[in-house]
């Protein structure tokens, strides 16, 4: 599925609409850029998920935590040089907890989430402020989520 978002009050009402349909267990894949919009569509959907707290980038934590209706835990593996720091960090158990994971730079690490996912990849559109979503995805709530995505 391909979405146009034609600037940043579209992508606030598509993160926020996403974020309240997201469940415990989901797993969100970011892939794009630098500055495709990743960490902006998670303080969005960090929004539709109730997160009061301001999610911004992780400078050096790999994993940020927030609370919201969900817990959120929000990976940036940009900075990731070695597998080993996210096995040190017992990072499965996020994606098998009681939250919503949210990892920007998801292909870094493709071997190591699990295949029942939601992958949004993020592109700059014709202009500085549009952006191309393409989601993709693997199991029955994925296909929920679309379902639900291109309902009005
Ligand atoms: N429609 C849009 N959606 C997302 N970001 C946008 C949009 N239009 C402009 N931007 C800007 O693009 C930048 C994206 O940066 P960021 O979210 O940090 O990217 P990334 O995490 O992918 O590196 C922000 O400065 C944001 O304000
Ligand atoms: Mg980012």
């Amino acid at each position: 599925m391909e979405i146009i978002l034609k600037g940043l009050k579209e992508t606030e009402e598509f993160g926020m609409k996403l974020g309240r349909l997201l469940k415990k267990g989901d797993i969100l894949c970011l892939n794009g850029s630098l500055g495709a919009g990743k960490t902006t569509m998670t303080k969005y959907i960090g929004l539709g998920l109730g997160v009061e707290e301001y999610i911004t980038s992780p400078t050096f934590a790999l994993i940020n935590q927030y609370s919201g209706r969900l817990p959120v835990y929000h990976f940036d593996v940009y900075r990731l040089e070695n597998a080993h720091e996210l096995y040190d960090l017992g990072f499965d158990d996020y994606f098998y907890g009681d939250g919503v994971c949210i990892i920007e730079w998801a292909d870094k690490i493709d071997k190591m989430i699990p295949k029942e996912r939601i992958v949004i990849d993020i592109e700059k559109g014709k202009s500085d402020d549009e952006r191309i979503l393409r989601i993709s995805g693997y199991g029955l709530r994925f296909g929920d989520l679309v379902k639900e995505l291109t309902k009005e």
